[in-house]
């Protein structure tokens, strides 16, 4: 019997699940994706999701061009609380930027709301830079952070596996922010 993996690739048949934990990480407030958006950016086919911790933390790229140049977007990410700290987000971003690698995709842009520490944080041990101030982006007086990695800076540190261990601890348009599009 072969064990299930860790962080398997999302699609439409995730739809409940994915509405759920977007509903718990985000709240209305805090602006989680309709069901309809969520359905919608299943079907994408320039999306990519990511499921992990039996469905419980999830992720999602979009892959972006302007005609030359060819990079991917952080569009969602998030892990229920009860096992935030454990390595889950880490193990999500690690998983997407290896897919990137995989289309030669060498930039991954982002957004993140100012006063989320704990997203900053993920993404700052990744390498991400924050290179833009979005002033109001989630809602107002709460600005957004635009944020660039360029896989050739990724950190080492952080790309290499991790084991799960113990710690526990959007665009949203509340407190805790979020990547995604405006
Ligand atoms: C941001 C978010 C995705 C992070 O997910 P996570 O699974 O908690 O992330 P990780 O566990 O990989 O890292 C978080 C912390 O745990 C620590 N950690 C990770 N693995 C660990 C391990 N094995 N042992 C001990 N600590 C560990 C990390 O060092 C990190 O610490 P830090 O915050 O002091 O830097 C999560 O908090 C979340 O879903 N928040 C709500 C939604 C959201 O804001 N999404 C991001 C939108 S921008």
């Amino acid at each position: 019997m072969s064990a299930r993996p860790a962080i398997r690739r999302a699609g439409p048949a995730d739809l409940d699940r994915i509405v759920e934990i977007e509903r718990e990480c985000f709240g209305t407030v805090d602006g989680a994706f309709s069901r309809r958006q969520l359905r919608r950016l299943l079907a994408n086919p320039n999306a990519y999701w990511m499921l992990g911790a039996d469905g419980l933390a999830v992720a999602c790229w979009l892959t972006a061009s302007n005609g030359r140049a060819r990079w991917a977007r952080l569009y969602s990410l998030a892990v229920h609380p009860k096992l935030r700290g454990q390595g889950w987000g880490g193990r999500l971003l690690r998983a997407g930027l290896a897919w990137m690698r995989a289309r030669d995709l060498s930039v991954c842009r982002a957004e993140v709301n100012a006063l989320n520490h704990p997203a900053r944080r993920l993404y700052a041990r990744f390498g991400f830079q924050e290179v833009g101030r979005l002033p109001g982006y989630y809602g107002p007086a709460v600005d957004g952070l635009r944020l660039v990695l360029h896989l050739s800076t990724e950190k080492s540190a952080a790309a290499g596996d991790t084991s799960a261990g113990k710690r526990s601890q959007r665009r949203g348009r509340g407190s805790s922010g979020r990547v995604r599009n405006p």
